[in-house]
């Protein structure tokens, strides 16, 4: 079963959402959170090389939100030395022994969703909604993996050890149901590990550790290890007593991994140029509803977001439906994350890469549908949903991931060029399709090039089990097992089969 989400609308829950909100928009004002990296079972409280994290939706007034100090290399060093001894005898456990504990940790999340909801908000600038369902998933992944591994390891024939040493580099997009499920997968499958989270999302990752620690996964047996992502390709990965990486993030990183360690088994979750294509068989008012959410809901910052909205002619003619587009994104609350109104929050980092370019220019063919706006002048990270309209095959939006909320609008003949579109862009990671049309959909499936494939519904949001999440291309480098999927675990174990032919 999967955990539910909470809802809004209740009164009871909008009160509770009320309260988070008083406490963590003025956490500040008491101190904040200070994370100090967490070796070898302590604290190591260093007082040079900390940073301050303030909360994006309050950038005038620059508050505290909390501070984070960076492991030293002899931190680095330590960590990997302290997995690889395993002092608190985690390899040792039965299969039964470490669900056990995993199935509290999951209990720990529940009882610490408003607590998360609300570091989210402030250190990356999520609105409620969006960090509650990662906290939904991160539960989901607490449950499902120790479950996958019991299945794995009762099949007959089959004996399963633990791979050792897992060392977790996640993105701040995700910053509780990323990390939490590698961390999850590795301890279920009787790993250590060493959780590196993003430098935007520090304090979260702190945070959802603590679940861990207080539900009794010692702090030798998952360490946190703030530091620099390049640090980690320089000390820990190239060090032999790491046995694999879970890895989710941009391409660039991943490959920057393999150079620093050829060799190492790797799980690479990366970057997507997802599409959506509406035919002229679509319910259009649905369609567009489904796009506007896919495009952006967290800003536009997930792998799975609509990055293209490719119509078919016949509506990308119709100027109704181009008006339509144009006021359901400009009908988009955008703004603090501690007014509930605003569906779109903060951007995580200030436009930079892609975003940047995407914002400051345009292809010959292309206009702007939504013109990019800042919805508060003063704040560079209150960015408003923009729309390009008439992006052509090969142009800069059409070919690379933008990770921010503009989305490009493309026109192709029929469905065979619409899908020839959305291949060309050389990822693989969500896809979907919008059309009442069975055989449209037959020929979609059949041609669509992505790991996720999604009929008349959204392409963010994939739910554990229900739909395992990962891509093809270059959306991921490695293993290419799917996340929430039966056989993730399988990548951080060594499976011997014993059954012998006579
Ligand atoms: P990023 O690659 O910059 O960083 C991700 C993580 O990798 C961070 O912890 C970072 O510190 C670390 N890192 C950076 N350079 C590294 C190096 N040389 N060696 C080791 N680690 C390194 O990505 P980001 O900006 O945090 O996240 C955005 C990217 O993540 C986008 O491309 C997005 O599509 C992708 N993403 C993919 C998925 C998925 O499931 N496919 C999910 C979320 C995000
Ligand atoms: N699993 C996340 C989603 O489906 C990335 O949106």
């Amino acid at each position: 079963t999967n955990e539910a989400d909470t809802d809004f609308v209740l009164p009871q829950n909008r009160k509770w959402a009320e309260a988070i909100r008083d406490k963590w928009m003025n956490i500040g004002e008491n101190g904040g959170i200070d994370a100090y990296p967490v070796i070898s079972g302590e604290e190591r409280k260093h007082q040079e090389n900390k940073h301050d994290v303030y909360d994006k939706s309050q950038y005038h007034e620059k508050k505290k939100v909390g501070s984070f100090a960076r492991a030293t290399l002899e931190d680095m060093q330590l960590a990997v030395q302290t997995a690889k001894e395993d002092p608190d005898g985690w390899r040792e456990l039965s299969q039964q022994q470490r669900q056990k504990v995993l199935m509290d940790v999951a209990e720990e999340f529940r009882k610490a969703r408003g607590e998360l909801i609300g570091i989210a908000a402030a250190e990356v600038g999520k609105v409620f909604s969006e960090t509650d369902v990662e906290v939904s998933e991160a539960i989901d992944f607490l449950n499902f993996y120790p479950y996958s591994v019991e299945k794995l390891s009762s099949l007959e024939g089959i004996s399963v050890t633990p791979k050792g040493v897992g060392v977790v580099i996640s993105p701040w997009n995700f910053p509780i149901a990323i990390p939490v499920g590698g961390v999850a997968a590795s301890l279920a499958a009787g790993n250590t590990v060493i959780l590196k989270p993003a430098e935007d999302a520090m304090l979260c990752a702190y945070m959802l550790c603590q679940c861990f620690w207080r539900a009794g996964v010692s702090k030798n047996t998952l360490q946190y290890l703030p530091a620099r992502g390049s640090e980690i390709s320089k000390y820990v990965i190239p060090d032999e007593n790491v046995d694999y990486v879970i890895f989710t993030g941009g391409e660039e990183s991943a490959y920057k991994i393999i150079e620093s360690r050829p060799d190492i088994a790797l799980s690479a979750e990366t970057g997507g140029k997802d599409a959506t294509i509406v035919t002229a068989m679509a319910d259009r008012d649905q369609a567009l509803k489904n796009v506007v959410v896919s495009a952006f809901h967290n800003s536009g910052q997930k792998c799975s977001a609509t990055s293209l909205l490719v119509l078919e002619k016949e509506l990308y003619d119709d100027p109704t439906y181009k008006q339509a587009i144009k006021e359901a994104v400009e009908s988009l609350e955008t703004g603090s994350v501690w007014d509930f109104k605003n569906r779109i929050g903060a951007l995580s980092n200030l436009p930079s890469g892609n975003l940047k370019k995407s914002l400051d220019y345009l292809d010959d063919t292309e206009e702007w549908l939504v013109q990019p706006k800042y919805a508060d002048e003063q704040n560079p990270y209150m960015l408003k949903p923009a729309v390009r309209w008439g992006t052509k095959k090969g142009d800069f939006c059409h070919m690379h991931e933008l990770f921010g909320p503009v989305l490009s609008v493309m026109c192709a003949e029929n469905l065979k060029d619409a899908v020839n579109i959305v291949n060309s862009t050389g990822y693989g990671l969500t896809s979907g399709i919008e059309t009442l049309d069975e055989r449209e959909i037959t020929y979609w499936k059949e041609n669509i090039i992505a790991g996720n494939l999604y009929i008349n519904r959204g392409t963010t949001g994939a739910i554990v089990l229900r739909q395992p999440f990962g891509g093809m291309r270059k959306s991921a480098i490695g293993s290419g097992k799917k996340a929430g999927g039966f056989n993730y675990v399988s990548q951080f174990m060594n499976i011997e089969c014993n059954t012998r032919r006579s």
